[in-house]
């Protein structure tokens, strides 16, 4: 990344420029721009859980101080319309935090706001994300109604031992009302999945993922425990499975998935036809999305150049700076030889890979600069490619870090 103001770092300067210096010629030329998105943050949770490293903080008081909230999400848009003028949104994700906190009415006056600004696509998808602990009858219907498409519910495990370790504020019996619920309001939904969990056994995982395929979930996200810097399991580690157990979880949860008719089409993303996130795989496709919100990332693209910005982390201060216009607290380019690398970390995580085109499509580069690398991965029996493709083998999907290394700029 080449800083064009230094990072500033948060609770110092804020980061203000007009649209001509996005505008600028630069060392790019991209063909055309790719497809937005829009994303989301809100940043209140009834309890910060122990593994989690998210922009999320227990709410005080009753609730989520939902219309300044709102006020500066508007305010924090108005500013950054320049940037994506005259630009369809194809998706919203309204990612946390806990969204579902957010009362309906909330949310519909949200979606109302953002389309009196905003060209959204017909068939625009918009996930909003949920916590089983949120749920009370009715109240997903009324997001549904309130414009929402598609339900991202935080299961994590359908075992009351494993969600109390996890620090989870639902027990099992609120999950399967909340799935219940989310799969009668929904025509599309996701549940997310956690496994390796503090003493989980094989047995376990498949007890877990048995009852979550009995929703026929139409999309499952399934993630390996990790212990984050920073958080109170870092601090307080519990006991995990080893390694080569955690192994047969996930061989043993992606040939279950598979035989209910859903397919892994990237790393911890499981989807029967027509229902693979379409938000999710713009990112992972390299294309754009304004991120609105407390510490949301943005990536934009422009005639020559690709960027990157950051939002003041700190909810308070963050809604303080939206009103004023000026909610960026970092603003980078991608420089040429970070795009490679960049790019990689995204489409390789794809089952289908990339096509060549897309790839100069979205970094303005010939394929001829990743030519070296792409042989490289090729010797190694990482990737496979035909004229038009590129695909992680089996054994790139497993060590996918060190096939995404070898497109690591070398500093030339
Ligand atoms: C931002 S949370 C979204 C939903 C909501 N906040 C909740 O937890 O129910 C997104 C998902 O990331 C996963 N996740 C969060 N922290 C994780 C960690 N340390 N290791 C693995 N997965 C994690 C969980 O499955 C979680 O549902
Ligand atoms: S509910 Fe979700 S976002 Fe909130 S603390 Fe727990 S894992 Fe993090």
């Amino acid at each position: 990344m080449i800083p064009i103001q230094p990072a500033a770092p948060e609770g110092e300067v804020a980061v203000q420029r007009d649209i001509q210096h996005y505008m600028r010629p630069g060392s790019l030329q991209l063909p055309a721009l790719p497809p937005l998105s829009l994303y989301i943050h809100l940043p209140w949770c009834l309890k910060k859980c122990p593994y989690c490293d998210f922009n999320s903080h227990a709410v005080q008081g009753d609730s989520a101080p939902e219309d300044a909230y709102i006020a500066a999400l508007i305010a924090d848009l108005d500013a950054a319309l320049p940037l994506i003028w005259g630009r369809s949104v194809h998706s919203i994700f309204i990612g946390g935090g806990t969204p579902s906190l957010f009362s309906p009415a909330a949310i519909d006056r949200l979606l109302g706001d953002i389309r009196a600004r905003l060209r959204l696509s017909a068939d625009c998808e918009i996930t909003m994300e949920a916590n089983p602990g949120t749920f009370e009858k009715d109240r997903f219907r009324a997001f549904r109604r309130a414009g929402v498409t598609r339900l991202s519910m935080g299961v994590q495990s359908f075992h009351d031992g494993h969600l109390k370790a996890l620090g989870r504020v639902h027990d099992s019996k609120q999950a399967l009302a909340a799935v219940e619920e989310a799969a009668g309001a929904f025509d599309t939904f996701n549940l997310d999945i956690m496994y390796a969990l503090p003493g989980q056994t094989l047995e376990q995982v498949d007890a877990d993922i048995a009852q979550a395929l009995q929703f026929k979930p139409p999309h499952i996200s399934i993630y390996h425990l990790t212990i984050e810097p920073n958080t109170y399991f870092a601090k307080f580690p519990p006991a995990l499975p080893e390694d080569d157990t955690a192994y047969a979880m996930l061989d043993l949860i992606t040939e279950r998935t598979q035989a209910a008719g859903l397919q892994r089409y990237e790393v911890s993303a499981y989807a029967a036809d027509g229902h693979r996130c379409w938000h999710n795989l713009n990112y992972w496709q390299f294309g754009d999305y304004l991120g609105l919100g407390a510490g949301a990332h943005s990536k934009l693209s422009f005639a020559h150049r690709v960027i990157r910005q950051v939002r003041f982390r700190d909810p308070a201060r963050y809604m303080q700076q939206a009103m004023a216009g000026a909610a960026l607290a970092q603003d980078e380019e991608v420089s040429r030889s970070d795009l490679p690398f960049e790019f990689m970390l995204n489409a390789l995580r794809l089952r289908h890979g990339f096509g060549l085109r897309d790839f100069t499509e979205r970094t303005g580069l010939a394929t001829t600069s990743i030519e070296a690398a792409l042989q490289a991965a090729e010797r190694k029996g990482l990737i496979e490619r035909d004229y038009a493709r590129v695909r992680p083998t089996e054994r790139g999907f497993d060590f996918l870090s060190d096939l995404q290394e070898l497109f690591l700029s070398n500093g030339n």
